[in-house]
């Protein structure tokens, strides 16, 4: 198979990369990214000189380079987005823009080319719930303007398959954790805050619930619904481990070992969802189930990040660095 992987240079897709070059021997990557202030190409050393593996820098919404490249492949997965719901919130048009018309332009590809087509969307589209869990036919109902530009790119994807015929798929994973993860989001950021003795902002009450997936247990079933997926479908995939923000701040502090007193409760996020639960039975069915144990991935995760200083040092200086001082912690009342 030849694969053309948008946004590989991201946290998702580039351990999606390194799994299937690894898993499939004679499978073709072409890695298209634009790498944004998110995509790193030092998330893949390691693979660079695969003869399997080429990289191509560009942009999802420029057809001719998509065009292109979907000549030369069998299937488009689709990673590329802007990703964090804080940066969509301050400014939503990049969200628009690649989540969105991105998708657009690389499902004309898909069409013209006859391409199997898989969206990696969110288990945000759903929004919040309160109790229970959200089934793949259950409304999309989202808050965000990053989960709101998502829901639009999959629902697009989804009228490409009715309309046109193009075989796509959809995954809906939920948050994902560990290497290679931008620090910007909450595991990364709080791992690294506290081995810096950095305080660490836990937005409003800090009760707020996520569904904690190791990223190689995603990988697997990306792989999955790729192979075996059913053609329109969407599939759920949650790690199993429900916890609050606040669970996971301690286990971060117990992890680094470092004290309480740095955590830090600031202004919350507007329009913040509480809870996300998906129901995985159907993928479930489909073969897959999550392998690894929350503590011992999280163990694993924050010696990662010990281990591996120079791969977010460089990253939280600069631009980063900037990026905070003007915007987020203006935003959540920090100093
Ligand atoms: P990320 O922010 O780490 O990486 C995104 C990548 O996309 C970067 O390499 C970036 O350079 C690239 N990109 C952005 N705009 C582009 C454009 N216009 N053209 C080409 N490349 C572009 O994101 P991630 O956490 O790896 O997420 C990957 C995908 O998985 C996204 O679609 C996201 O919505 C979805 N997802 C993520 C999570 C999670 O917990 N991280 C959970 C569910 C779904
Ligand atoms: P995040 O990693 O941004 O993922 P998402 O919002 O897409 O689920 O945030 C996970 C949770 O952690 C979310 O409830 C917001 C919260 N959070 C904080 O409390 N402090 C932080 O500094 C960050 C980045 C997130």
């Amino acid at each position: 198979m030849r694969l053309l992987v948008t946004g590989g240079a991201g946290f998702i897709g580039s351990n999606f990369i390194r799994h299937i070059l690894t898993k499939y021997k004679d499978y073709k990557i072409i890695n298209l990214d634009k790498l944004t202030y998110a995509g790193n190409l030092d998330n893949l050393k390691d693979v660079e000189k695969n003869k399997n593996y080429e990289f191509v820098k560009g942009d999802i919404c420029d057809a001719e380079i998509v065009n292109k490249l979907a000549a030369k492949v069998d299937v488009i997965i689709n990673f590329a987005a802007e990703t964090h719901v804080d940066r969509s919130i301050g400014s939503p048009e990049d969200f628009i823009r690649t989540d969105i018309f991105g998708t657009y332009t690389l499902l004309e590809a898909a069409k013209e080319n006859k391409l199997k087509f898989l969206q990696i969307s969110t288990d945000e589209v759903y929004g919040s719930i309160e109790k229970g869990s959200f089934k793949e036919n259950d409304r999309l109902n989202p808050s965000s303007p990053y989960s709101s530009s998502k829901a639009g790119a999959e629902l697009l994807a989804h009228s490409y398959f009715v309309t046109f015929g193009v075989d796509v798929l959809v995954t809906r994973s939920s948050n994902n954790y560990g290497p290679y993860q931008y620090p910007e989001k909450l595991i990364p950021v709080f791992i690294t805050n506290a081995m810096e003795d950095k305080s660490l902002p836990i937005y409003g009450d800090g009760q707020q619930v996520r569904d904690w997936i190791y990223v190689i247990d995603n990988c697997e079933a990306i792989d999955l619904v790729l192979h075996k997926g059913k053609s329109g479908e969407a599939y759920n995939i949650g790690g199993g481990n429900e916890k609050t923000n606040m669970y996971i701040t301690k286990k971060i502090l117990e992890l680094t070992k470092k004290p309480e007193s740095l955590i830090n409760y600031v202004k919350d996020r507007p329009g913040h969802d509480r809870r996300y639960s998906v129901d995985c039975k159907k993928i479930n069915a489909l073969g897959w189930k999550p392998r690894y144990d929350f503590d011992k991935a999280m163990k694993e995760t924050v010696q990662w990040y010990r281990q591996n200083k120079w791969w977010w040092e460089k990253i939280k200086t600069g631009e980063y660095k900037k990026y905070y001082i003007e915007h987020y912690h203006e935003r959540h009342g920090l100093k």
